[in-house]
Formats: C-alpha cells, sequence, structure tokens
C-alpha cells in the first residue's frame, strides 16, 4: 500500500448532544470509531492509519482499536485542523499518499477510500468526494429575510475522505492560518487545484441524533 489515512477523532460531538466524544459513541454497539477504522483497514492500497484521540482517551483508543487494525494513536487538538496536523505530523516514511478520514463518517464504503486514492496516484494533486446538493439553497440575512435564490447546479456537499499528494498536504498545513472545516480548503489557498469524485451517501456524516438513527438503520441493513 501507498497510502496513510489520517483519522480525526478528537472532537466533542457537541451536535450529538451529551454522551462522551463523538467518536467513542456506539453505533449498533460498537463505537463510530471502531466501523470508520475497520472500513479504512480493508481497503488493499492503506499502509498506515493515523487516529488523532481525544487526549484523555488515547491510550482507551489503543486498546479499542488494538483488535481492529494496526494504528497509530495520537493526541488530537482543539480544533479539527489542529488533530489532522498533529496525524499528519506521525506518518512514518514511505507513504505517497494521504488521505484524511472523519471518524463520524463511521459507514464511509472501503471502495471510496480506494477511489479517492485512486484519483491521486491518477495524477491528481487533491481529490475530494462530492454529492450533488438536492435541496433549494438560499442566502438569507439576520432577520431571516431571503436575499436571494443560490444556483445550486454549480454546488456541491463534500465529504471526506480527502487525497492528498503527501507533500501536498504537509505544505497546505505548514502555511495554514484560521483552521477550517476540511484540508482541501487549505490546499484550495494554496492554489493547488482540487478534483471532484463522486461521493457516497453512505459517506454521511453522523452530526446530530438524527443521522445516527439512520446510521443504525444502515448498519442493520448490512452496510
Ligand atoms: N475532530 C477532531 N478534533 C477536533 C474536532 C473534530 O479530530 N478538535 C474530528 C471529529 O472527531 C470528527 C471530525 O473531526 O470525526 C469531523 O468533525 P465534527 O463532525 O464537527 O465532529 P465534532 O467536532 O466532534 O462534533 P461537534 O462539532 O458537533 O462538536
Ligand atoms: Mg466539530
Amino acid at each position: 500500500g501507498d497510502v496513510a489515512v489520517l483519522v480525526p477523532a478528537a472532537g466533542a460531538g457537541v451536535r450529538l448532544g451529551p454522551g462522551g466524544p463523538k467518536a467513542l459513541r456506539l453505533l449498533g454497539g460498537e463505537p463510530l470509531l471502531v466501523h470508520a477504522v475497520r472500513r479504512i483497514a480493508a481497503a488493499p492500497s492503506v499502509h498506515t492509519v493515523v487516529v488523532a484521540a481525544p487526549a484523555a482517551e488515547v491510550d482507551a483508543v489503543r486498546r479499542l482499536l488494538d483488535p481492529v487494525a494496526p494504528v497509530l494513536v495520537v493526541a488530537g487538538g482543539a480544533e479539527r485542523q489542529a488533530s489532522v496536523a498533529n496525524a499528519l505530523a506521525a506518518v512514518p516514511p514511505g507513504p505517497a499518499i494521504v488521505l484524511v478520514h472523519d471518524a463520524a463518517r463511521a459507514l464511509t464504503p472501503s471502495a471510496l477510500v480506494e477511489a479517492v486514492a485512486a484519483a491521486v496516484r491518477a495524477g491528481h494533486q487533491a481529490v475530494i468526494p462530492v454529492l450533488p446538493v438536492v435541496d433549494t439553497i438560499k442566502e438569507v440575512d439576520a432577520d431571516g429575510v431571503v436575499l436571494g435564490t443560490v444556483d445550486r447546479s454549480a454546488l456541491r456537499a463534500v465529504q471526506t475522505p480527502q487525497g492528498f499528494r503527501r507533500e501536498v498536504l504537509a505544505a497546505a498545513h505548514a502555511a495554514a492560518g484560521d483552521p477550517l472545516t476540511d484540508d482541501a480548503g487549505l490546499v484550495e489557498q494554496q492554489g493547488v487545484p482540487v478534483f471532484c469524485v463522486p461521493g457516497s451517501e453512505y459517506a454521511l456524516k453522523v452530526t446530530r441524533p438524527f443521522d445516527l438513527t439512520l446510521a443504525e438503520q444502515l448498519l442493520a441493513a448490512g452496510h
């Protein structure tokens, strides 16, 4: 394998509600992080997995993942971007491609990991999985009054795993300023083109309680 996958898993899960760090919340009796790492490790291209865990949970996460797959576990940071940077710093020499994948996208198919890695291998410096936006999107002011309707045809909802030539991601993080919600955003700031590939409905991010209910149903249905 020529791919390292960084798994930011150090978030609190505020939008999911009380119950501890989101990556450790249970889905079908196993933590979201376990589901995510199992699917990542099943992708044939994956050589190394580095998890950024909540600082207080690093040892517990090591024990949790030991029977699942060989992984490195580091402490995350206060923002997702810092967690990714910590994980990136722990990647050993070797892998030429680095993917960044949210633990919260627990049911992401291994095939999507492979597809993103393959697009980087084929020559793209940065690759993101995307879906079309299905709702009508409006811009609204602070009083709730509509300012206008946005042209949806040019918009995409962005998922992970996001894939990069290793040196491209490293340079983007080295130059990073204010925290962004994804890694492609940092690469865009460097003027590097970012290429889109088709995402997957199963790569939904468990963010709110409804998402956890949906993911439970998808897991029970065999995904
Ligand atoms: N993440 C992280 N370090 C942080 C914040 C987030 O590693 N300081 C990770 C989360 O664990 C998650 C991914 O980044 O796997 C996407 O973030 P998000 O869905 O926002 O998760 P949380 O930050 O945990 O949720 P919330 O924003 O609702 O608190
Ligand atoms: Mg968050």
